[in-house]
């Protein structure tokens, strides 16, 4: 059966500070979506496990790295909250220490979401974690940023077919 042409499917990226990984994740899907013509299909945000970048704006390493392919970052930092277990179908984590966090929460909160790892959408993966950057140079934000688009690649992909 066809996909119903107006199902929305909800998308929380979660790293840890929501200032690198994951707004370039909320950035880099929504800008595929929208090439696709799919923007409509979707409610994207990101969001933190941690909580001292809460209302700041995304790493200026991320806004370049991500200026530098087209992509624009608008979102503020914020922590996941008790709700985004009810608001979203998928939980995407940037890596094993966040999937752990998110895991347990999903379970407090017995939400249905699908909590999973964004790396298990990438095809050829080396890795199913994208390391955080934070502490490094700006290489460390370009590896991020080809291991996302990788893998929101696949994301988009899986959801198109669901
Ligand atoms: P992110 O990177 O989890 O990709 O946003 C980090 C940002 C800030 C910190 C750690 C990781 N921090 O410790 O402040």
């Amino acid at each position: 059966m066809d996909a119903i042409p107006d199902a929305r499917a909800s998308i929380l990226f979660v790293c840890l500070g929501n200032i690198c990984r994951s707004p370039l994740s909320e950035g880099v899907f929504l800008h595929l979506a929208e090439a696709a013509g799919l923007a409509d299909q979707f409610e994207v945000e990101s969001a933190g496990t941690g909580a001292w970048h809460i209302g700041e704006r995304p790493d200026a390493r991320s806004i370049l790295v991500a200026d530098k392919h087209g992509v624009a970052l608008d979102s503020r930092a914020r922590q996941v909250t008790p709700e985004d277990f009810e608001r979203f179908d998928y939980i995407i984590a940037m890596d094993r220490d966040n999937l752990a966090i998110l895991q347990a929460l999903g379970r407090e909160y017995d939400s249905d979401a699908t909590i999973e790892l964004l790396r298990t959408y990438e095809a050829g993966r080396d890795s199913d974690e994208v390391p955080d950057p934070y502490y490094g140079g700006a290489s460390g934000f370009e590896n991020a940023y080809k291991m996302i688009r990788r893998s929101c690649t696949g994301l988009l992909r899986h959801l198109r077919a669901v």
